[in-house]
């Protein structure tokens, strides 16, 4: 899995207090990414082929799609915004996205799962 130092050190971090929690339900993570979250975010986006359109790396393919990686459009997005173009299609500057792009009505917590996988990419 190709991700940041950032991402590894969550991954890391989350994977540990996993082994050390003695039940999964004990374990609350409803505002940062967890290791599930952004494993479940990769698969999303290949999945719902995301990857398909954006490249497998999510950096876009020129001339047709562009980067939603952090270095890309990402940094234009919070979590809020990016939950809000998967369900409703609007960008942060207000305006529709344009096709091929989707509107997908997706659940927040997939979203999010997704923005927490993207943030870990270049
Ligand atoms: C069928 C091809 C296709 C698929 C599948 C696709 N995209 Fe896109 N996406 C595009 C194109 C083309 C654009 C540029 C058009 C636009 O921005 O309106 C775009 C734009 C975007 C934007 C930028 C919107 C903006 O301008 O701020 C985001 C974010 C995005 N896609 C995320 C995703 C995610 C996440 C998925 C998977 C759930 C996905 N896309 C799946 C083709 C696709």
């Amino acid at each position: 899995m190709r991700v940041t130092s950032i991402g590894a050190t969550i991954a890391l971090i989350t994977m540990a207090a996993l082994c050390s929690a003695s039940g999964a339900e004990s374990i609350s993570v409803s505002t940062d990414a967890s290791a599930a979250q952004i494993t479940s975010g990769k698969a999303l986006t290949q999945k719902l082929r995301c990857t398909g359109c954006h490249a497998a790396t999510l950096v876009g393919i020129p001339g047709f799609s562009p980067s939603i990686t952090p270095s890309g459009v990402l940094k234009q997005y919070n979590q809020k915004t990016f939950e809000t173009v998967l369900d409703t299609g609007v960008t942060p500057s207000g305006a529709p996205v344009s096709p091929p792009m989707k509107v997908y009505h997706l659940p927040a917590s997939q979203a999010d799962d997704i923005y927490f996988y993207l943030q870990t990419l270049k």
